[in-house]
């Protein structure tokens, strides 16, 4: 536990890592153990780490898994996953597996397109504010491409605009989405610069007040869709499929079970977001929009039985990925893990992880309609908790191996079993 007296520290943006982390630890009365454990986890990742964040001190490793058995659109592709939960790598591959004799994933897109948000206030007539913004479309589009002349070289720009009038507790307002196409952009900055250069025209013309001008992180038009199909021999008989459609039916009726069955689906999702630099809160904000839309949060996933009684899964959801911008192109994690990815665009990346997010559903579903999630959390589990107790080298797997024969992971028996190794008792 760590004393901190005070969380002012001067200048400390201006200092090196190195010497951040010791004013750090200073004030916060650190001990050696923690400043090596920070310094050590940095090692050859301090630059870039101060590069892409304020204030850097370290930098924290999650673990990349690769999905195996993935065909998607009919190509075989390995798919990096980081993520620090046991077990989501291994579902993956084992739903993966499980529908390659129907071919595998299926997908399609709607295109990279992007809306930011530019709102208008303190106007008497905000209907016909709404028309008024309306009838510039041409100068609204001059003015979005100007900005950003690289974009338009590519394919992208303006596409088209949206105008609403929106009831709030202090009255109407008018809001203004542009519509961009940001080709292989996740596209904040290019909306965001759009949306900002946008506003004071946009106040000139009506005599509104504009105020905020960002991004949508509700993509509903960049929606990406993912299909497969499963053998009724491969899930385990009439019975499992039933009870695994039951399952999708309790989380589509129930925003209790529906936060679960999507956090499921989220621990493919964005572990293969992060793996490749992009925005993790973007897609999960986005995701759970999205199940909402309807006025009630409900399951992202769609499951049915084919006429051959197979069951069919279904995952449509936004997917504002990029493959420039950020940190995918800084990092060369990210770059790497593209590279072993691929894919030659923003829309082809976007098609493989809603199919990693199907994947996932799959498995968390199927395990939990049949022996429930403990069993196989168990072996990876258990290692975690041979570590969290302080095993190292051979006593991880004797701690652990120790663990799942007595059929209960928990930390007291892994102390205990720990301790008689090490001839304490
Ligand atoms: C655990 O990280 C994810 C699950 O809870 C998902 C689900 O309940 O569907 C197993």
């Amino acid at each position: 536990m760590s004393d901190v007296q005070s969380s002012r520290i001067e200048g400390l943006h201006k200092m090196t890592p190195a010497a951040r982390l010791q004013a750090v630890a200073r004030q916060a009365g650190l001990g050696n153990e923690a400043i090596d454990s920070l310094s050590a986890a940095a090692e050859g990742q301090i630059e870039l780490a101060d590069r892409l964040v304020e204030n850097a001190i370290s930098a924290m490793a999650i673990p990349v898994g690769v999905a195996t058995n993935m065909i998607v659109d009919g190509r075989e592709v390995l798919v990096p996953m980081a993520t620090e939960e046991s077990s989501v790598v291994a579902a993956v591959c084992n739903a993966a597996k499980r529908c390659r004799g129907t071919g595998g994933f299926f997908t399609s897109g709607s295109g990279p397109i992007m809306a930011a948000q530019i709102q208008l206030l303190g106007a008497s007539d905000p209907e016909n504010v709404r028309l008024k913004v309306y009838e510039r479309f041409e100068e609204i589009r001059t003015i979005c491409d100007e900005t950003d002349p690289l974009l338009v070289k590519f394919g992208g720009g303006f596409r088209d605009l949206e105008v609403r009038v929106i009831e709030t507790d202090e009255g109407p307002m008018t809001i203004v989405h542009i519509i961009v196409d940001t080709r292989d952009a996740m596209g904040a900055n290019a909306v965001n610069s759009m949306a900002e250069a946008l506003a004071p025209k946009l106040a000139e013309w009506t005599g509104a007040r504009s105020l905020l001008r960002i991004l949508t992180n509700l993509a509903d038009r960049r929606v990406v869709r993912a299909r497969a199909v499963w053998p009724l021999e491969e899930i385990g008989g009439a019975q499992v499929r039933d009870d695994m459609l039951s399952a999708y039916r309790f989380a589509d009726a129930d925003p209790y079970r529906a936060a679960t069955h999507n956090k499921g689906i989220m621990n493919g999702v964005s572990a293969v977001v992060l793996a490749t630099g992009n925005d993790t809160r973007a897609i999960e904000a986005g995701a759970h929009a999205f199940a909402a839309r309807s006025g009630r949060y409900r399951s992202m996933s769609r499951w049915e039985k084919d006429a051959d009684g197979n069951l069919v899964g279904i995952l449509e959801m936004p997917m504002a990925v990029g493959l420039i911008g950020g940190a995918t192109k800084v990092h060369p994690t990210a770059q790497a893990n593209l590279k072993l990815l691929g894919v030659q665009t923003a829309g082809a990346l976007a098609r493989v992880i809603v199919a990693i997010g199907l994947a996932q559903n799959f498995a968390a579903m199927r395990a939990l309609a049949t022996t429930g999630i403990q069993k196989g959390h168990m072996a990876l589990h258990a290692q975690n908790v041979a570590l969290m107790v302080g095993a190292v080298g051979d006593e991880i797997d004797l701690v652990a191996s120790e663990l799942k024969a007595l059929g209960k992971v928990r930390q007291d028996l892994a102390e205990d079993i720990l301790k008689r190794l090490r001839g304490g008792q």
